[in-house]
């Protein structure tokens, strides 16, 4: 099936902001993680049938270190300390994705920041 795009900006947000200063985001908006280690944004995807999935997440970070996520689903880690490297600046969008496994039905997808640096701006989750 084509690639569901889940917007950040409709997630739920755990010490972020909404905000669209930085062009090139789709929908209306990124989410700004605060700089803290445990920021994070949970996103509900539905599966029609349990199975693989791949997880896209789109991203800007202009600065020139990586700023690293877990990425649970269903509270499971699926992804420890992910990189989100460099993208150039907070203009410049690219994507990291994981396959993993999901059930059959609502998934709770979180990306939580793991260092004091906070995450990358998200811009979205696609399945
Ligand atoms: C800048 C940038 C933000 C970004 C932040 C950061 O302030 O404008 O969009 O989130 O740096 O370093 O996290
Ligand atoms: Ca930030």
């Amino acid at each position: 099936a084509a690639a569901v795009v889940h917007e950040a900006e409709n997630a739920v947000v755990s010490r972020g902001v909404v905000e669209s200063n930085h062009a090139g985001y789709t929908g209306t908006g990124f989410v700004n993680y605060d700089n803290a280690q445990g920021s994070h944004v949970q996103w509900t995807v539905d599966a029609a049938t349990a199975g693989r999935a791949t997880l896209t997440l789109r991203y800007a970070n202009g600065t020139s270190a990586s700023r690293p996520m877990d990425i649970t689903v269903g509270g499971v880690l699926v992804a420890d300390d992910r990189a989100f490297p460099p993208t150039g600046s907070w203009s410049s969008w690219t994507t990291v994705s994981i396959t993993t496994d999901v059930k059959a039905g609502a998934n709770t997808v979180r990306a939580t920041a793991t260092t004091s640096a906070g995450g990358p701006n998200v811009d979205h989750l696609s399945v």
